[in-house]
């Protein structure tokens, strides 16, 4: 429910002011404040059926919170919602001075305030807030029992969240229209496929392992969300969600990824439904591949990645996307795409999805800085 609307606003600096986890009730509240920001094509009772699945997942269903900034005058279930935004709990890997650790992080999304109340600095003061709640909440059972770093995607540019501490890194894409094709050569990918080719104890082992090697070479601390599998369970709950409902006469879309075994390259993926067709994208979550040791293995995995974009193509004209995208591509990455589409160039994002990180690890005696390892569109939240 949403509460009465109180006679005069408080300051957003007001000491009568708490950033408090939403009661279930609440929380609903503040999916329905959103709804008209963030439904996009679905009905308001689809959007909160949406939010609903995603809450079941095992992504989220123990480590989501849903945050509101209310008066602590008010009571519970009958508070004036000012401000919300979520967390996420995350799993985490942390590497500096030969050691790799498992540590916990946050992603934090859906930052709202109705128009109404805007300007007013409840978001500021909401985030203010958070950023230092988020240093030791549901942190109890860590080793360290606080995180060192927490992330956000931003789509309001660079400068908002960095008052907070949450500085922008590297948010580049490249994209490629959709198109039919036929045989690329890459091998279709369902998501028991993605399972054992993108999350396997093998693969997480080799991150760990090259992050391991990595840190005994460099001061600078190094952190990797786990690409574990439960992360694409979570983004395609989301996209069946929306194929279910948009598309109620067709089977839901079971081609999560592609890849090329003799290549050992392999990617997964995710198709976002917009307000309009234009704008649906199919993004590739994750690339998984060996680095190559000769020239000749360069070449191979050159080709099977542009088999692999060529089959993403298809699956995004397949399903009504516009185009591919893929974050932050690295330089082999980048070759790939020059031979599937020259004209495709890098962008580097100002404002939307800015990949954002909070910094903590300098006063656990990490270090000033901190690189971000796999800084790709799973991660997202
Ligand atoms: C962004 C949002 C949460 C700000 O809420 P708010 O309560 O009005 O924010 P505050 O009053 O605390 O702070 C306002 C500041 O946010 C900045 N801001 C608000 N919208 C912005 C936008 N679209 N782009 C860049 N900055 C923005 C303002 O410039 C202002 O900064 P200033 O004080 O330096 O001038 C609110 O506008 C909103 O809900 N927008 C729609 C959803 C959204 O885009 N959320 C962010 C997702 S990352």
């Amino acid at each position: 429910m949403i509460a009465a609307e109180p006679r005069t606003l408080p300051d957003g600096e007001s000491p009568d002011l708490i950033l408090v986890p939403a009661t279930p009730s609440e929380r609903i509240a503040s999916i329905k404040l959103n709804s008209r920001e963030w439904r996009g094509p679905l009905d308001l009772d689809t959007y909160i059926a949406r939010e609903n699945h995603l809450l079941t997942q095992r992504l989220t269903r123990d480590g989501l919170t849903c945050w509101v900034l209310v008066s602590r005058h008010e009571a519970e279930d009958n508070r004036t919602i000012l401000s919300a935004c979520e967390s996420y709990r995350k799993t985490a890997l942390l590497a500096h001075g030969g050691v790799v650790e498992k540590v916990a992080t946050h992603g934090v999304g859906s930052v709202f305030s109705r128009p109404e109340f805007r300007g007013k600095g409840y978001a500021k003061r909401m985030m203010e807030e958070l950023s230092t709640k988020l240093e030791t909440w549901e942190m109890e059972k860590e080793k360290r029992g606080r995180s060192v770093f927490t992330v956000l995607f931003s789509d309001i540019g660079k400068k908002f969240y960095a008052q907070f501490g949450w500085r922008p890194f590297a948010s580049s894409h490249l994209s490629v229209a959709a198109k039919e094709g036929g045989d690329t050569g890459a091998r279709e990918l369902f998501a028991e496929d993605v399972q054992k080719n993108l999350c396997s104890e093998e693969v997480l082992g080799k991150l760990h392992d090259r992050m391991l090697a990595a840190s005994q070479k460099s001061a600078v601390a190094k952190i990797a969300i786990v690409p574990n599998f439960d992360h694409f369970l979570w983004h395609w709950a989301r996209e069946e969600f929306y194929a279910e409902n948009l598309f109620p006469d067709r089977s839901p879309p079971v081609v999560k990824g592609a890849g090329v075994d003799k290549a050992g390259v392999y990617c997964a993926w995710n198709r976002v439904f917009d307000d309009v067709p234009e704008d649906n994208i199919l993004y590739i979550l994750r690339w998984v591949y060996e680095e190559p040791t000769s020239p000749t293995e360069e070449q191979t995995t050159i080709q099977a990645m542009a088999a692999i974009l060529r089959r993403a193509q298809h699956e995004a004209h397949e399903w009504n996307m516009h185009k591919v995208v893929f974050w932050n591509p690295t330089p082999l990455l980048q070759k790939a795409m020059a031979l599937v589409d020259p004209t495709s160039e890098l962008v580097h994002r100002e404002k939307d999805s800015v990949a954002s990180l909070r910094w903590t690890g300098e006063a656990e005696g990490l270090g000033e800085d901190v690189e971000w390892w796999l800084n790709e569109k799973y991660a997202w939240c």
